[in-house]
């Protein structure tokens, strides 16, 4: 919650900047511990969402394992404190260096997603004496229903191995002497609000399981990926997501896994609601249809809008004026650098705050250095209390 004694803090300290509101995360991980760890699930943070080091240690703590896709993330997982037997690690280009990051932890799970990583992945095993443990990430061509750029469960996208090269598959692994395949893995896409894309994810795998088991291959675990989507209109209305009703879902539909280790791997939905983006009206000018507010963040420290067309929350923290249309930009020099077009908002002037919300998920993590600009600093409740 943004207090006005907050505000008031806001107000002392270089704008802009991120502010994690780290109760929110607390009571989103009480939520994930109560209705998915306290079920028997197994939930790996997907670090990519958030790779900040306050947040990780009150995510290790909470019990959580890690998700990874880089071998600097397994690194970060490590020093965060995250066990090796925590990590899965997936990406459909690691690198031989990436692949060595993990044999050298001896990590969870290495979530292949191609015939042929896995025979390198076998090679470079073997040449260090180790055993991999592997799950096949399986490409289920499901609609995600969610922005085309982080859908990833379609045949048309890159990620994963298409079920037509199962045969393949079958035949490759006897001679794959240096893996230990413990799984099948999924991640059909990201922020995906409806549960339907996760009720078919649940009849695919029923499906694909059964002609595992039919080849005599015994998996350990299913890991079902990510992809749980946040209110991003509202999120005082629902600043925890719904994950009663997300956990039901897979209780009720995936078939008997009372021998099997169920595992997801989320992120946006654990960290999303608890950032911010805190910045400041440099000016404010007049269209000719609409009024420009310009304030000091940019693309640069969240690119989500100009990547994805999303829409994050904008409030004003410091006027409560009557209210005028604004389209919200940032100062870098692309009209993409666009927060929101055509919003009503309460009038404002040179050196009001605004808070960008729904901030905390591939936020901060994906910001960059465009036109020169400096990494922004991160504050957390506790410290600005
Ligand atoms: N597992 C895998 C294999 C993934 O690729 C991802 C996200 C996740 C888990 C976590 O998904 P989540 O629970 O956060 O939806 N930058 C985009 C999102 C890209 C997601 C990439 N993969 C955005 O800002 O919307």
């Amino acid at each position: 919650m943004i207090t006005s004694a907050l505000i008031k803090k806001f107000g002392t300290l270089q704008t802009p900047f991120y502010y994690y509101d780290l109760d929110l995360l607390r009571s989103t991980l009480d939520e994930i511990r109560k209705h998915g760890i306290e079920k028997g699930y197994h939930i790996h943070f997907a670090i990519k969402a958030n790779f900040n080091n306050r947040l990780l240690q009150i995510i290790r703590d909470a019990g959580l394992g890690v998700d990874c896709v880089s071998g600097p993330e397994i690194e970060r997982a490590i020093e965060a404190g995250f066990k090796p037997d925590q990590i899965a690690f997936a990406g459909v280009g690691k690198t031989d260096e990436e692949i060595q990051t993990g044999l050298k932890y001896n990590i969870f799970s290495f979530n292949c997603e191609s015939l042929q990583e896995l025979a390198v992945l076998n090679d470079l095993a073997a040449a260090s004496g180790k055993k991999a443990n592997v799950a096949v990430r399986l490409n289920p061509n499901i609609k995600a229903k969610t922005h085309k750029y982080i859908s990833t469960g379609l045949m048309e996208n890159k990620f994963g191995i298409t079920p037509d090269k199962l045969p393949e598959l079958f035949n490759l692994l006897p001679g794959l002497t240096s893996l230990n395949l413990k799984g099948i893995h999924f991640h059909i896409g990201s922020q995906i609000r409806q549960l339907d894309p996760f009720l078919q994810l649940c009849e695919k795998i029923n499906i694909i399981r059964e002609q595992f088991e039919q080849e005599g291959i015994e998996l350990e675990h299913l890991n079902l990926g990510g992809g749980y989507g946040i209110n991003y209109a509202n999120p005082d209305e629902e600043p925890i997501p719904d994950f009663k009703s997300f956990f039901e879902l897979f209780r009720q539909n995936l078939a008997d896994t009372e021998n099997q280790q169920v595992h997801f791997e989320l992120g946006r939905s654990i960290v999303g609601q608890c950032g911010n983006l805190i910045s400041k009206v440099l000016f404010v000018k007049k269209g000719i249809s609409t009024n420009f507010a310009i304030i000091d963040a940019g693309m640069t420290e969240l690119i989500r809008p100009a990547l994805y067309q999303a829409e994050h929350r904008v409030d004003v923290l410091t006027s409560d004026k009557p209210k005028k249309y604004y389209d919200v930009v940032g100062p870098i020099c692309e009209t993409s650098d666009t927060f929101r077009k055509d919003i009503e908002l309460p009038e404002l002037q040179r050196g009001d705050l605004v808070a960008i919300r729904s901030a905390g998920a591939y936020g901060e993590v994906m910001s960059s250095s465009f036109n020169l600009r400096k990494k922004v600093d991160a504050y957390y409740s506790d410290e600005l209390v």
